[in-house]
């Protein structure tokens, strides 16, 4: 059999960190309501100079570090974004110079929150077809850049950084299957019937204006958990493994109220899902594996654990990946 193993992670932040109170002098809020609704009790958000490629080459560097290679071994570069530096070129090609990876070819994909998930399943499919090696995936966003810091019930959700994962495609015996590393199954869904329920109001083919994040945050709350139950069972029943036998759960940290209520639906204790909403808010593409790395260099997730992926956005775009670390 042949799987992408992962072979290091990196993650970055933006310099300033901002927290609920400093947000309660803005706009009317409270550090009480953020907590209680939310779980976020702080977010970082870029200043000049710090963009979604700036923070993705960061993590990036770490990634390909982690993994004990150079810029000259990658590959293949798929770039997760909704909030890219331009509207072209891709922020994956500015990534590709700023790294030296002159051997690989790179492109940006858009699932907004589920975003990492799509590329890590584009990756994983590349790589398989033998279209290269190595892959560097990245999740990269400056969300605060498309927030209307006038609107409570949205700005106070999101923050930036990003996330990277370096993968290998390895070949390992058969009898093998049960411990080998790598991404064992990814599965992806889209219902663009949602689509008003989380966008952005502007874009360069309608008001040519980058837009401001609009939401209706209770009926997104409402498909999210449905979704991710749906998906994550989906790749339990695919792969044969059961909820109990996951060492770890790394969603998408939107909300605190979503992973608890993904978890008791999926009969998984609360301290097996990997929880960094409260540093970093919503971090859209970037928050899977910005929460990976915290807890590979945490010590939590450890050479071998079985993990599980998840993540559910705008679109409604929504995916799963179960991987051996
Ligand atoms: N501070 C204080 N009060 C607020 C704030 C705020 N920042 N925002 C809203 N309120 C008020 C509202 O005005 C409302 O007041 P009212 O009752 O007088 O009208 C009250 O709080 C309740 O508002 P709701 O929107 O009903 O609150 P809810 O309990 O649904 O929580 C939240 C809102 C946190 C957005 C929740 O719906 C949620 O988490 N939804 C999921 C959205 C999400 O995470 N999206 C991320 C992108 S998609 C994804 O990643 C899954």
């Amino acid at each position: 059999i042949r799987r992408s193993v992962v072979l290091g992670s990196g993650s970055a932040l933006p310099k300033r960190c901002v927290t609920n109170a400093d947000l309660a002098e803005q706009v009317e809020t409270s550090d009480d309501w953020i907590v209680e609704r939310t779980g976020i009790r702080q977010r970082y958000i870029a200043g000049e100079g710090e963009t979604t490629s700036t923070l993705a080459g960061d993590a990036s560097r770490k990634a390909i570090e982690a993994a004990g290679l150079t810029a000259d071994d990658i590959d293949i570069i798929v770039l997760a974004t909704a909030t890219p530096d331009q509207t072209f070129p891709s922020t994956a090609s500015k990534v590709q110079h700023d790294l030296g990876c002159k051997n690989a070819f790179a492109f940006d994909v858009a699932a907004v929150c589920s975003g990492f998930l799509y590329a890590l399943g584009a990756a994983d499919s590349l790589l398989h077809r033998g279209m290269g090696k190595r892959a560097l995936v990245i999740g990269a966003e400056t969300f605060s850049r498309i927030l209307d810091w006038e609107d409570r019930t949205t700005c106070v959700l999101f923050g930036d950084g990003a996330g990277a994962m370096v993968l290998e495609l390895q070949e390992f015996p058969a009898s093998e299957a049960a411990t080998a590393r790598g991404v064992i199954e990814t599965k992806l869904h889209t219902d663009g019937e949602h689509n008003c329920l989380l966008y952005v109001d502007g874009g360069p083919s309608t008001t040519q204006t980058v837009g401001k994040l609009r939401m209706k945050g209770r009926e997104v709350f409402r498909h999210a958990v449905v979704n991710l139950a749906n998906v994550l069972t989906e790749v339990l029943e695919g792969t044969g493994y059961e909820a109990s036998q996951i060492d770890w759960v790394v969603p998408h940290q939107a909300n605190a109220r979503i992973l608890d209520a993904t978890a008791k639906k999926l009969g998984l204790p609360t301290e097996r899902m990997v929880k960094t909403v409260e540093m970093h808010a919503n971090t859209s593409a970037a928050s899977v594996p910005l929460a990976y790395d915290v807890a590979v260099r945490d010590g939590r997730i450890q050479p071998g654990d079985l993990v599980m992926l998840e993540a559910m956005g705008g679109g409604f775009t929504w995916g799963a990946s179960l991987l051996r670390a």
